[in-house]
């Protein structure tokens, strides 16, 4: 089927956290790309942005941060639309689903499907604060776990023993803000009853929607698989959407209803501003011509496929998604990216770190883009593609054909003469370019689209490299002439070949190159730049990166590490509870082991051990050795010396490491694994028993 004009979405991102490179290799540079092709090509395309304002997500933000949850949205929104903008992702409209336009929206879009009779309602008990009189969801909930009996499990998980739990397992169940115990109420809520569209999905999808990406069509159809059930569109919450229903007080659209609905909204927030340029908002929605994509990350695949498209079917007037181009996760340096956790490389962040360098960033993530599988960052990577292919490859070609032609032709574009095989054979070779970059980016494989473009670099490196016109200026001008004008003609088409990857290198090439504008359909051409024409001033188009700027972000990300680590011991402590009892043993076992205090005389790490620490002891008895695995508890055993510890004085003695042990010295073990040395309150003689 052929289309007349391209809808291109990308996933509103929660607005509780600036955006990260998982953000935007998943999402944002796929779909700006694709969009950017498209306008190269001159069809008609309109990209769809904007932040997802609602949800429990922001709500947690706004107390954790103690200020509005509209403070932290109109935080986000701003910072991650300016780091959008930072990094050339070009929306046509990037707004928010906090705006009225989108309340409306939503709103109508709800009781349209209500009136029509296309939701089901129904009554179920919910935990319920009686304090607050509010709803909890599953998060929100603690208690204690019904399996391995661990506090502060929560409504959905146990940290401890990592059951999936739900809220009503939990013993004791309290709320997790404020300590409340929590009681049942019964509430009522509307639902999709997407059970009553599984054929229909399952035609529409598994039928016709089988080029879909494996990922995409497999997910999909392990959902219709396990059967589907009707979903809640509502929920008991204060911040959201107010359902537009009689006697619904204190309850809003569910997030993933509203959020969606927001490319819509959005659409007609653009359109109906400017009405001249952009048109209807329904042509892009509802005419059967408009071809709608969705780019978004994999955790959001069932939401494009069967849920959005189930509130549009059942809507009745809107067009369905023809393709859903899921990534799967980016990961940073071997650990899943992570907001919480800190755990990320921030966009606002990186501008700071290497100004100017949005492309870098860009052209990374796409070479490592996860399309088929998760897929690693890594800094070492990003320094090594920076300085192997940027600037070795696709930079140095074309600073030598700029400087070359500014040395023996005074900046000028040199004249074509006759071409012989090497130069046919070349050109032939870039031709060939446009062809497969096109099949490639027409079937959303933007990692090898890229390995394309960056491959016509290579080509221009090579001819240079072979024809080596440095030499032949000093014999033959109208060899060298044909030979730079030729490699300029290269530059000229790399400008349009990465024109939809890294947009900000191109206008700087094309401005090197004095060419205005660029036009997909005249790469592959050798007349891009005309005889005699004058070109502008030549810069570097990437610069090396150094190792210290790359050491400087490991050694950032080392320091979250030990954050977070030191963090989860924190957490361990504070959910410790004590081991259970042993079994009943008698005063005879007791009385068998004979315990004493002595005073340490000195305390000393035994060499090329990790664990044993050698005490000296004045036991009142002539003194003795024992050695305790403790040095990891004690990096300065010295604190020991003085103290008097108790100790166990009829154990056979034992050797470790070549020296006698006689005895052991009794310690605590702290919640934490950390090993405390056991003492008297008071002082006592030497060798005094223990009973
Ligand atoms: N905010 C969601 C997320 O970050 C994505 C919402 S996409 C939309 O996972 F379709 F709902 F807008
Ligand atoms: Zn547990």
């Amino acid at each position: 089927m052929k289309f007349k004009r391209t809808l291109v979405t990308s996933a509103l991102p929660y607005a509780n956290g600036p955006v990260h490179i998982g953000h935007l290799a998943g999402v944002y540079v796929p779909a700006d790309i694709y969009v950017r092709y498209l306008r190269l090509r001159g069809e008609e395309v309109l990209f769809v942005g904007g932040s997802d304002e609602h949800g429990v997500p922001v709500t947690i933000r706004a107390r954790q941060e103690g200020i509005t949850v509209q403070d932290v949205v109109d935080r986000y929104h701003n910072l991650i639309k300016n780091s959008f903008g930072e990094f050339g992702i070009s929306f046509d409209v990037y707004s928010r689903t906090t705006s009225p336009i989108h309340h409306q929206f939503a709103s109508d879009y709800f009781r349209h499907l209500y009136d029509n009779g296309k939701f089901i309602q129904q009554t179920t008990e919910q935990f319920y604060d009686p304090e607050t009189q509010e709803f909890l969801t599953d998060r929100n909930i603690k208690g204690e776990c019904p399996r391995c009996h661990a506090q502060g499990a929560y409504g959905d998980q146990c940290e401890k023993c990592g059951a999936t739990l739900s809220p009503d397992e939990l013993i004791n169940p309290y709320n997790a803000v404020n300590g409340n115990p929590l009681t049942k109420k019964s509430t009522t809520h509307w639902y999709l009853p997407l059970d009553q569209y599984q054929q229909w999905l399952e035609n529409w999808i598994l039928e016709n929607h089988k080029e879909w990406r494996p990922n995409v069509y497999g997910q999909c159809k392990s959902w219709l698989d396990g059967g589907l059930k009707p979903r809640a569109v509502t929920r008991d919450l204060n911040w959201g959407i107010p359902v537009p229903v009689e006697g619904a007080d204190g309850k809003v659209l569910y997030v993933w209803f509203d959020a969606p609905i927001g490319y819509i909204s959005n659409t007609k927030e653009l359109c109906d501003a400017n009405p001249d340029k952009y048109g209807k908002w329904e042509t892009w929605w509802k005419d059967r011509d408009t071809r709608l994509v969705h780019f978004i990350g994999k955790d959001n695949i069932v939401f494009h496929c069967i849920v959005f498209p189930t509130m549009l079917k059942a809507h009745g007037d809107y067009i369905l998604p023809d393709n859903v181009p899921s990534n799967e996760f980016l990961n940073l340096e071997g650990d899943k990216i992570s907001t919480s956790r800190n755990w990320a490389v921030w966009l606002n962040e990186y501008l700071v770190d290497f100004p100017g360098k949005q492309d870098v960033l860009r052209y990374v993530l796409t070479a490592n883009a996860p399309e088929t599988k998760d897929n690693d960052f890594t800094w070492s990577d990003f320094q090594a593609r920076n300085n192997n292919e940027l600037v070795a490859i696709y930079g140095n070609f074309v600073n030598r054909a700029l400087v070359l032609t500014q040395k023996y032709f005074d900046g000028k574009v040199p004249a074509m003469g006759s071409l012989n095989d090497y130069d046919k054979a070349t050109i032939e070779e870039f031709k060939n370019v446009k062809e497969g970059l096109e099949d490639l980016l027409n079937n959303f494989r933007f990692r090898d689209a890229q390995k394309e473009a960056m491959n016509l670099a290579r080509i221009g490196n090579k001819y240079l490299a072979d024809s080596e016109p440095w030499k032949l200026a000093k014999t033959d001008m109208t060899r060298t002439a044909t030979i730079l004008n030729l490699a300029l003609q290269i530059a000229a088409n790399l400008s349009i070949a990465f024109e939809p990857f890294l947009p900000f290198s191109s206008q700087k090439l094309r401005k090197m190159l004095a060419l205005d504008h660029a036009d997909w359909s005249q790469l592959g051409s050798t007349s891009l730049l005309a005889e005699g024409q004058a070109l502008g001033e030549v810069s570097l188009l990437f610069e090396k990166i150094e190792d210290e700027a790359i050491q400087k972000q490991l050694d950032r990300l080392a320091r979250i590490k030990a954050e977070n680590e030191q963090k989860a011991k924190e957490e361990e402590m504070k959910n410790w509870h004590p081991a259970e009892i042993k079994a009943a043993t008698s005063i005879d076992d007791f009385d068998k082991m004979d315990i004493r205090v002595a005073t340490v005389l000195d305390c000393q790490p035994v060499k090329k051990s990790e664990r044993l620490l050698q005490f000296r002891l004045d036991d009142g008895m002539g003194g003795r050795t024992i050695l305790s695995g403790i040095a990891q508890s004690y990096p300065d055993p010295s604190v020991l010396i003085g103290k008097q510890v108790l100790f166990i004085a009829n154990f056979p003695p034992r050797k470790m490491m070549g020296i006698e042990s006689q005895g052991m010295i009794l310690s605590a073990v702290n919640a934490d694994g950390k090993l405390v040395v056991t003492t008297v309150s008071a002082a006592v003689k030497n060798g005094c028993s223990v009973g």
